[in-house]
């Protein structure tokens, strides 16, 4: 079958650089940087400008990719976006980035996996390719997490940031080059660690809803780490072992960066220095979606991605879902 490869890279991230002490001085949030920095890595954080919309991060990341991939929008078969901050319920914000860039050929869809939906993006581009049934995918990961979080729960406001994250994805010919193989899974029992619990078909928005501020992120933060650790490891083992490679083959890592301690614990339990995993967290915060394509895309604009590294690709997100790949740049 045919493999793909990811032959664009891009990314956006608003201007607005919040710091923890921001949040402390300006938002009015009862915590610090010591704190937050010790718990989670986390230095910084970009909000997007209030009329900035998911579909506009998106955008602007797309456009980046499909220069850097030589592409123009018109070749492009699907728009697939991992994001559960679309502009609107629907259409989906890939239908809104098709509009902007004038990608008029293209097949249009969001795919909902909360902090792992770039993975999921990746692993349906690659299954497309793969099968023939597209020759150029836009995958993006982009998200406006800031506008979904409860700034009263200081236990979670302070994780996340906004940014977008966008991937130019087509076949390639080489044999021993590409995706070598995506690795999707889903526990729905654990819906209830990480979730909004309003504003869907079950608790529409209601004054009840808002009175609870249930149309905001709940998180059980210490279940959401234990089973983070557990099944990255787990799901990083399974991309290797697929392919015939141990843990010590891998060149670099792009993970979804959750918390700075998860991915320390992760790399201790693969026995993969943390040297080669790409960390942003304390600049960017948990981007969600965004965060693999923007961490990919940093790396990769620094030059740190060399023709033929083993690169390892991991997330995971509410539902809770995950998944991991492996690819030869
Ligand atoms: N500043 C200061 N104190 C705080 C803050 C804060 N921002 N948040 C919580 N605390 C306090 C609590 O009030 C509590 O105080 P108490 O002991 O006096 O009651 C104490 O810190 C411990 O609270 P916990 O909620 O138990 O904090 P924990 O040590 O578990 O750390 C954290 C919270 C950082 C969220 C941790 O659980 C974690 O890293 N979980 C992983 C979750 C995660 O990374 N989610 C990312 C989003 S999901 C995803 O991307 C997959």
């Amino acid at each position: 079958m045919q493999r793909s490869r990811i032959i664009g890279t891009g990314s956006y991230l608003p201007v607005r650089k919040v710091t923890n002490d921001d949040l402390v001085k300006e938002f009015g949030i009862d915590t610090s940087d010591a704190w937050i920095r010790e718990r989670t890595g986390i230095g910084a954080r970009r909000i997007a400008a209030a009329d900035e919309a998911t579909s506009d991060m998106a955008t602007a990341a797309a456009r980046k990719a499909l220069e850097m991939a030589g592409v123009r929008p018109e070749e492009l078969d699907m728009i697939v976006i991992g994001t559960v901050t679309p502009d609107m319920p629907f259409p989906s914000a890939a239908t809104l980035v098709q509009a902007k860039l004038g990608a008029t050929r293209a097949a249009c869809f969001d795919v909902t996996a909360a902090c792992a939906g770039s993975i999921y993006a990746i692993a349906i581009a690659d299954s497309f390719i793969r099968t023939g049934q597209a020759k150029r995918v836009l995958a993006i990961g982009a998200e406006l997490l800031t506008r979904i979080t409860d700034w009263k729960d200081r236990a979670s406001c302070v994780l996340f940031g906004d940014a977008a994250g966008a991937m130019v994805i087509a076949p390639e010919t080489r044999k021993d080059r590409g995706i070598l193989s995506t690795h999707l899974y889903t526990d729905g029992t654990q819906a209830g660690i990480l979730n909004i619990p309003g504003g869907g078909s079950k608790k529409p928005f209601s004054p009840e809803v808002w009175e609870k501020r249930e149309q905001f992120i709940r998180m059980n933060g210490r279940e959401v780490y234990k089973t983070a650790v557990r099944v990255l490891e787990a799901a990083s083992r399974e991309a290797l072992e697929r392919n015939g490679y141990k843990p010590r083959d891998v060149d670099y890592v792009i993970a979804h960066q959750a918390n700075l301690r998860i991915l320390e614990s992760v790399m201790k339990r693969l026995e993969i220095p943390l040297e080669k995993c790409e960390i942003n967290i304390d600049q960017v915060g948990n981007t969600s979606s965004a965060s693999v394509p923007l961490t990919l895309d940093q790396a990769n604009r620094a030059g740190k991605l060399k023709d033929g590294d083993l690169i390892l690709m991991m997330a995971i997100g509410g539902g809770m879902a995950w998944g991991s790949g492996l690819m030869r740049w």
